[in-house]
């Protein structure tokens, strides 16, 4: 029942997301019934894409309103758009495209950013009160595992709060790129496990290591996990990854992929339809399919 066809007509709008692979997207289960809820026309579909510049051009002349962009489009998505939101741009990847009713410009945000850095901060806040300065991430060490269109978003991100940035990439010219144009440190994943951050550090998961259905991998060991006070992993299947279990058990908070995609789900919400998120109707639906 995720799509009521009689519910479909001419005036129905259309989103999807786009991705490779896309079997595992929760999105069509999230928006689908949050555009129903809310009495908006409209219907999100997933699309398997290998190339996303053919799709877009076979694509754009439809009638569509908006896609999503998942693993490993981020990248090549913001080179078919016609218009790149700044922060987008500087992160080099977009998460949303919107087709702009007035000229059918294609246009480029990043939100990925925005929902992880709220969840983090959100969790810092749980986990020490408020904090005397704007964000619990001003002045930090924040450690970023992964240097793709997630790991550029959140080392920007939490950049742009006021944290210390270190990029810690498996391919170590990538760390290396992305940490002169952010303003911070990069080391090669291999040898994350023999640097010993202060205390008060937060590590991010931004790479795939640990994602369903390879739930027994982990991008660090255990035994450095005790050096962080809060671990965010993007991966949200499964949701407990071996990462974020061990790092409980290692005595560090945790946030959860989850409350990344709930905060990215409000706000793409908002860019489909121009309508207020039902916050708690998102939340409810996201706890039932994760
Ligand atoms: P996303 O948009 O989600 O960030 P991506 O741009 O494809 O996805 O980036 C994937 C990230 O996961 C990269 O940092 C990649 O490391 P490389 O730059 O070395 O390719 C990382 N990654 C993927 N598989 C990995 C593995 N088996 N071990 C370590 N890192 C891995």
């Amino acid at each position: 029942d995720l799509y009521n066809f009689r519910l479909i007509g001419p005036n129905t709008k259309v989103h999807g997301v786009i991705g490779n692979p896309i079997s595992h997207s929760k999105s069509p289960h999230l928006y689908n019934p949050a555009f129903k809820f809310v009495g908006f026309d409209g219907i999100y579909l997933p699309f398997l894409v290998d190339s996303v510049s053919h799709f877009i051009h076979t694509f754009s002349s439809l009638d569509f309103v908006g896609y999503s962009y998942t693993i490993p489009h981020k990248e090549d998505g913001l080179r078919c758009c016609d218009e790149v939101d700044p922060i987008a741009k500087e992160i080099g990847a977009i998460s949303c495209m919107i087709k702009r009713p007035q000229d059918g410009k294609l246009m480029g945000y990043n939100v990925d950013y925005l929902g992880a850095i709220a969840a983090i901060e959100q969790g810092l806040t749980e986990l020490n009160g408020r904090s005397k300065s704007d964000s619990p991430l001003s002045g930090r060490l924040f450690v970023v595992m992964g240097a793709g269109g997630a790991g550029k978003a959140l080392a920007y991100g939490a950049k742009a709060k006021g944290a210390r940035v270190v990029i810690a990439n498996r391919t170590f010219g990538k760390a290396k790129e992305l940490a002169e144009k952010v303003g911070g440190e990069a080391i090669v994943l291999s040898e994350l496990e023999k640097f010993h951050p202060e205390e008060g550090t937060v590590l991010a998961n931004t790479t795939s290591v640990g994602m369903k259905p390879n739930v027994d991998h982990t991008p660090l060991p255990k035994e450095a996990l005790k050096h962080y006070c809060l671990v965010f992993d993007a991966i949200y299947t499964p949701k407990l990854t071996r990462l974020l279990r061990e790092a409980q058990e290692a005595g560090a908070a945790i946030v959860y992929g989850t409350e990344m995609f709930i905060n990215q789900a409000f706000v793409q919400f908002q860019n489909f339809t121009n309508l207020p998120a039902p916050k708690q109707f998102i939340r409810d639906v996201l706890s039932k399919i994760t």
